[in-house]
């Protein structure tokens, strides 16, 4: 089956392009140079002329902060470009996978978040990824939206490897009243696939397993990676000033898909590249 992968050279691309073609599937690899998604004619052409069975849809607007002050930026890659996709998608009969966030939930829950949760995002970023989980419900018959959180990977900029950049400081703060669910790319990866594979239709959620806060995970990275992990001081969210509001609880149930955290965060850990 000929998949075709949006934003495929982002962090969470790059480890699902050769995912999927150990799976057996032909991947039509689709970089923002090669494809804006934010032009509709383009996009048609290109989508025309490759003729996929499935889009996995990654590329996004992913600056949580910047997308306070960019918001029309935001806006046009994460809604526009998403609806383009869709009512391509929908025209052509061609089921659409978009990668959704645990951040279109305010975190007022105190049990994890099912897909049937209504959302109410805190901060733009989640604001304009409901509205392209919007445009997919509106024009697509086929479609699957998977929500992940807490994302990191070899290959972009996340929390776990701007922690392990730190290594040397003396004294780092981390918040310990956000709670989420730390993902790595390869286990959201494998996610899709099973997803693909079982036509999965709908809303989904594919997160790490088992829950912590922000502090705990940081413990963790260092305490794993044999790093002194007693520079690491807790601290509150309103004691860390940030331009975005971040939900404080955005666990999500994930029906089992993935591992805990903890065992995948070991894993990815132990295949990291040496500093
Ligand atoms: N990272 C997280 O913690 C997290 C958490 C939950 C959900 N997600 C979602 O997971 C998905 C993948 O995230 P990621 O971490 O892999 O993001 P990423 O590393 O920032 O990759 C996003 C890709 O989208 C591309 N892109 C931006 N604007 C584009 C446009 N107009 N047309 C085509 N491509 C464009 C970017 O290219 P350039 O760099 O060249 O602009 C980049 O390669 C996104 O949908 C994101 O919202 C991420």
């Amino acid at each position: 089956m000929r998949v075709l992968v949006t934003g495929a050279k982002g962090m969470l691309g790059q480890d699902l392009c050769p995912i999927l073609e150990d799976a057996g599937f032909e991947v039509i690899e689709a970089g923002h140079k090669n494809l804006d998604i934010t032009k509709f004619e383009d996009v048609e052409k290109y989508i025309a002329e490759a003729m996929p069975e499935y889009i996995l849809h990654c590329a996004a607007y992913t600056d949580v902060e910047g997308a306070e002050d960019d918001f029309d930026m935001a806006m046009l890659i994460n809604a526009k470009g998403t609806e383009n996709l869709a009512k391509i998608c929908a025209n052509y009969k061609i089921p659409l996978i978009y990668i959704s966030t645990d951040y279109v939930f305010d975190g007022t829950k105190i049990s994890p978040y099912i897909p049937s949760d209504t959302p109410n995002p805190v901060n733009k970023y989640g604001l304009t990824k409901l509205k392209g989980e919007e445009a997919v419900l509106n024009h697509c018959e086929k479609y699957c939206i998977i929500r992940t959180s807490w994302l990191y990977g070899h290959h972009g900029k996340n929390f776990v490897e701007s922690l392990l950049a730190q290594k040397d400081n003396k004294s780092i703060r981390v918040v310990d009243d956000q709670i989420g669910c730390p993902t790595w790319t390869i286990e959201l990866a494998n996610g899709i696939v099973r997803m693909i594979n079982q036509h999965t239709n709908g809303i989904c959620h594919i997160c790490g397993g088992g829950e912590t806060s922000r502090y705990e995970f940081a413990k963790e990275i260092f305490n794993y990676a044999g790093i002194d992990s007693s520079v690491i001081h807790p601290c509150k969210s309103e004691e860390f000033k940030t331009k975005a509001n971040r939900p404080k609880y955005s666990v999500m149930d994930n029906n089992k898909i993935c591992r805990h955290w903890r065992e995948a965060l070991h894993d990815y850990l132990d295949l990291r590249p040496e500093d």
